[in-house]
């Protein structure tokens, strides 16, 4: 089966194709062609994602994207037939009072995709419904019914956080065309979400079946690395550019004397907050050593950064620990972009073999916003969401719709 993902919920302009098999009790996966768009330049002059931005420039990279996409997947799939001119008019006029008020952009760059008249064998689209922000998830669904229309075929809605743990059992580092199997993990596991909009703590007991066993209070630990990297004058998003710094001030052995709280740490429960942990970065940051230009000092910035991403790691390692006592799980997921971070990895690792458990890390380059893991989740859905009107869904989070 061949799927098409689309992926808008945030800042990332993502699609992908793959094709899935099951032999067996085996499943395997090849990826056709998987591109991700970032706007993250384009936000970081608002020092965070604007949301009217990101819509607008969802409905102007997706036909470009897509035509990028299907050439790349060309090799892989074959075109079966192709929509005659007239259809393709009757089509764009329809469009042009549906889609053209609320999507100008994306009504826009459609008339100009001669392309999408040739029907490529692609079986169902995989579209993110949310969570995320509503006007930016919403460019892809209506690409998505648009595409549905066009190519008779149907349209699943996927849950963006679902997304993140599939994503995170595909080996992303084979190259496409190249079959691999998947999903070679033992239910219940423990998946451990770490976005810039979620931080969760997931038993799950099958692919669809999920538990939240705890989650943050507040802030996500992304949005709690944005915000302190913001404090520390650096550009949006800011977790990258916060843990260069911490690499740094490991590596030569710099550190501060002001000590940051673990929080959450004791509790009994599986929840997580991270505002307070920022708070305490705002009023550190009050009283840090300046230089004579008024901007802090570098050694103790590098400091701070070390000790703040000491303090995520603590809190997420102590948790997780926690989690993995009160279950029976014998492999670990982690899904979200700040996966991507080399520090919490290794811990990841450490606690891992502390455990005995099987570590299932997203390859960097896919752990944060991307596509491949909105098709792969859309390609085990059952058919029965086909006929679904799709809504987009803001803050809907994993717990609400299972
Ligand atoms: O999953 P994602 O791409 O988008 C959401 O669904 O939220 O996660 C984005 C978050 C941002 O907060 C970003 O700063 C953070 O992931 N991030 C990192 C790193 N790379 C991305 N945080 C810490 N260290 C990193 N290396
Ligand atoms: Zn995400």
């Amino acid at each position: 089966m061949i799927t098409l993902g689309i992926e808008t919920s945030c800042d990332e302009t993502a699609l992908a194709i793959i094709e899935t098999k099951q032999s067996g009790t085996k499943t395997e996966c090849r990826v056709l062609s998987s591109l991700i768009h970032s706007q993250a330049e384009l936000h970081s002059a608002y020092g965070g994602v604007f949301p009217a931005l990101a819509k607008r420039e969802h409905g102007k990279n997706l036909v470009p994207l897509l035509h990028k996409l299907l050439l790349e997947a060309a090799p892989y799939m074959t075109t079966t037939k192709n929509i005659c001119d007239d259809s393709f008019e009757s089509f764009l006029a329809e469009l042009n009072t549906i889609v053209a008020p609320q999507n100008p952009e994306l009504y826009e760059s459609f008339t100009s995709a001669e392309f999408v008249k040739n029907i490529p064998n692609i079986d169902r689209i995989a579209v993110t419904q949310g969570p995320g922000l509503e006007p930016a998830l919403w460019v892809g669904i209506t690409f998505a019914k648009i595409l549905s229309d066009l190519w008779s075929i149907p349209v699943i809605p996927v849950d963006h956080m679902e997304g993140h743990i599939i994503g995170s059992l595909i080996r992303s580092d084979i190259a496409n065309g190249v079959w691999h199997e998947i999903l070679d993990v033992q239910f219940p596991c423990l998946a451990l979400l770490i976005s810039g909009g979620h931080t969760e703590i997931v038993q799950v007991d099958n692919i669809g079946k999920y538990k939240i066993l705890g989650r943050t209070l507040d802030d996500a630990v992304g949005e709690a690395y944005d915000k302190v990297a913001r404090l520390l004058g650096l550009q949006y998003p800011g977790g990258p550019h916060l843990s260069l710094l911490a690499d740094e001030a490991r590596k030569f052995g710099i550190s501060i004397e002001t000590k940051l709280p673990r929080p959450m740490i004791s509790s009994d429960n599986l929840d997580f907050s991270f505002s307070g942990l920022k708070t305490a970065v705002l009023y550190a940051v009050r009283s840090a050593p300046r230089a004579e230009n008024g901007e802090l000092d570098r050694d103790w910035k590098l400091g701070l950064a070390r000790e703040f991403e000491d303090a995520v790691s603590d809190t997420l390692r102590t948790k997780l620990k926690k989690a993995v006592e009160q279950t029976s799980a014998t492999s670990l997921i982690i899904g979200g972009g700040v996966s991507a971070n080399s520090y919490l990895r290794r811990m990841f690792e450490e606690v891992s073999k502390e455990f005995s458990l099987r570590l299932f890390l997203p390859s960097k380059h896919v752990s944060g916003d991307n596509a491949l893991m909105i098709a792969l989740a859309g390609s085990f859905m059952t058919m029965q969401s086909q006929n679904t009107p799709i809504k987009a869904q803001g803050t809907k989070s994993l717990s609400q719709i299972f």
